[in-house]
């Protein structure tokens, strides 16, 4: 497997599989990969004739106070995981290499990115989108993967591929979660092992609010207040968001009609902040 890390040689290696009719998948990574990475890059391997896995801390997409510098790094444990996943090269920029002196590009998608997320969080998809377009560009992928645990960031992504005639599919995966069922995440590190015990209670809120639809309840009011008394009996809990949204749009609705919804939840377990969803069809 290749470690690439400067855009120059990047772009020369994807020329020649190019040139050879090669089909490329990419994986973009933030890195300290887990098991939703790795089941992104073992799908990618499986479709494609090369793989890309990209792993680069984008700066972009973290606002004043948050865990850019903490966030944790392990470029070394992160390129054995991606080769045993299948990953042919992966490409691990340094900041000055994306975002050189002068650098004055950025993407914005609107309304997908006004609520949930995007609320709590000002200017991180303006981040996200404009970091993955600049690895759309380099890499040339057919396919690129994402996990549906960001599935606002995975609305908004097949958004600009759809607006700016992108030449790739989107391709995304289900959540990986550990046995209790909490959503894997490289955010997960920074729990104690109390505040990792308890949130496990967001998976099961969202199962709770699920199996409430299934038995009739349409009224989302009632949903989210559930939602958030279930989450808020662990001690460290705190609620950022809990939405039910429409699947097109993204746009809160009262009244859950026929048809799939989402129900998304961000909440704070001392300083971590996590985020999980599900899909619900009526
Ligand atoms: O999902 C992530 O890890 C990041 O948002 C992404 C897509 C790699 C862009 O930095």
């Amino acid at each position: 497997m290749l470690l690439v890390t400067e855009i120059a040689s990047l772009k020369n290696i994807i020329k020649a599989k190019k040139q050879k009719g090669l089909t490329i998948g990419l994986v973009p990574t933030m890195g300290f990969l887990h098991e939703g990475h790795l089941s992104l890059m073992r799908a990618a391997a499986a479709e494609n004739d090369f793989v890309v896995g990209s792993i680069f801390v984008n700066p972009l997409q973290f606002g004043i106070g948050e865990d850019y510098e903490e966030y944790p790094r392990d470029l070394e444990n992160d390129t054995k995981l991606a080769k045993s996943a299948g990953c042919d090269l992966i490409f691990s920029p340094t900041v000055k290499e994306m975002y050189p002196s002068g650098y004055a590009t950025f993407i914005q998608v609107e309304r997908l990115t006004e609520g949930l997320c995007g609320a709590s969080r000002p200017g991180h998809f303006v981040g996200v989108t404009t970091v993955v377009a600049k690895l759309f560009n380099l890499v040339r992928p057919n396919r690129a993967y994402f996990g549906q645990k960001d599935a606002q960031q995975a609305f908004v992504l097949i958004k600009m591929v759809e607006d700016l005639n992108m030449n790739l599919d989107i391709v995304v995966l289900p959540t990986v979660r550990e046995p209790d069922g909490l959503a894997l995440s490289s955010r997960n590190k920074y729990l104690t092992p109390g505040q990792r015990k308890e949130a496990a209670v967001i998976y099961k809120s969202l199962k709770e609010a699920e199996s409430q639809i299934k038995k009739g309840e349409r009224k989302t009011k009632a949903i989210r207040e559930n939602i958030t008394k279930s989450i808020l009996l662990a001690k460290h809990a705190e609620v950022d968001y809990v939405e039910i949204v429409d699947c097109q749009d993204l746009s809160p609705i009262s009244t859950i009609n026929k048809g799939r919804c989402l129900i998304a939840v961000a909440a704070k377990f001392g300083k971590t902040r996590l985020i999980d969803n599900i899909l619900v069809e009526v």
